[in-house]
């Protein structure tokens, strides 16, 4: 008798068997057929075709048969093998092909849907009336300053040569936050600003000379809300400081804004006033926009717009009043200034023909999607 073959391990041998080489083919081409999604498809081949599949593993035992076996049984794992790959990649084409054919329905998209049944939002008249004037300054050369709507009462009133007496400062017409001044122990109350002038007096303060600034801002007085009032309404002001300016450039550049604003054709008129804060002081108008002033004198061409008047009431402007001046610091001597302010809502009111102001604060989209939505 020989002695027995010590590399010939019957165990091993059982797994190499034909009938157990086409079992495990079997079982794994069941298994792809039974995956019903290429995330099971993956699963099922890790388990028949990964290094612990059980066609991997009777591969590696091939090693340990006697050689006259292992060309035999190389050949058939390699089959299995190969019948077992190729059963995975035409699965594999199947589900994919099914995944395509779903995400097509499932994800299709009807172009033809309107995309935008919720109306977009948009920025309220007021705001790009505001930001319409402010870009005629920017345009020349004026910078957009900003000042708080809480404002110190030296800001609004002191600095602004109001003197302790003057009516404005008194409680009817200004809201106090913090007592008016000599009644509180620091001697200076917080107002919210009556109006945007005060940004005058800051900007003096913060930058250097020459000064040129525009400051579009929300203002406060104590009226009821009613068609003409609102308690809580926007100013536009204007500042130039340098040398030599006069009152020719604060002319000019009134015509100016309305002609960039209202037409080629556009003028303003002066009329003397009195601010605190200006010297000479005056009440601008612009012509009528509508009836270039024809409707004057004239019953057969009445106007609206400015009641047959031919002049519009814009706001106030001025000289910048030399006590300003001084108060920020700037000498008078060498250098002057014009100023001008005026009330936004009334520039819409007349520019739309809105008879009610309150239509301004409801926020009633009705009121602001005829003005467009510009964004
Ligand atoms: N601040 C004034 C007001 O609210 C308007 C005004 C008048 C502004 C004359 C100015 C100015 O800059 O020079 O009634």
């Amino acid at each position: 008798m020989s002695a027995p073959n010590k590399s010939y391990d019957p165990v091993e041998v059982e797994t190499l068997k034909p009938e157990e080489i086409e079992r495990m083919r079997d079982e794994a081409l069941a298994a792809f057929a039974a995956a019903d999604s290429l995330d099971a498809l993956h699963e099922a081949k890790v388990a028949h075709t990964g290094p612990a599949s059980p066609l991997a593993l009777a591969n590696r035992e091939i090693g340990a048969l006697p050689p006259h076996a292992k060309a035999e049984a190389g050949k058939r794992v390699g089959q299995a093998r190969g019948a077992v790959n190729k059963g995975l990649a035409a699965r594999q084409t199947e589900l994919e092909a099914e995944r395509d054919a779903r995400v097509l329905v499932e994800e299709a998209v009807d172009v033809t849907l309107p995309y935008d049944r919720v109306p977009a939002g948009a920025r309220h008249p007021l705001t790009t009336m505001m930001e319409r004037v402010a870009d005629v300054f920017v345009a020349m050369g004026y910078e957009v300053a900003e000042g708080p709507e809480a404002e110190a009462e030296w800001f609004n009133f002191d600095a602004l040569n109001f003197l302790p007496d003057h009516p404005a400062r008194q409680m009817q017409d200004t809201f106090f936050v913090q007592g008016p001044k000599g009644t509180e122990e620091s001697g200076s109350g917080v107002v919210l600003r009556t109006h945007t002038s005060p940004v005058q007096a800051r900007a003096l303060l913060d930058r250097e000379l020459p000064v040129y600034i525009v400051c579009p801002g929300r203002v406060f007085r104590t009226d009821e809300l009613d068609a003409t009032h609102t308690p809580v309404f926007h100013q536009i002001e204007l500042l130039a400081v340098d040398e030599g300016l006069t009152m020719a450039d604060l002319k000019g550049t009134l015509d100016h804004m309305v002609q960039a604003l209202f037409g080629e054709d556009m003028k303003t008129r002066l009329r003397p006033n009195y601010f605190p804060f200006t010297e000479p002081s005056a009440e601008m108008d612009m012509l009528c926009y509508v009836c270039k002033g024809e409707s004057v004198g004239n019953p057969d061409r009445p106007c609206r717009t400015c009641s047959s008047e031919g002049w519009i009431e814009l706001g106030g402007c001025g000289m910048v009043n030399p006590r300003v001046l001084t108060a920020c610091g700037v000498d008078p001597e060498k250098y002057s200034g014009f100023a001008f302010g005026f009330g936004i809502e009334r520039m819409l009111m007349f520019r739309h023909n809105v008879e009610d102001m309150r239509d301004m604060v409801e926020g009633d989209v009705r009121f602001t999607r005829p003005f467009g939505m510009e964004i």
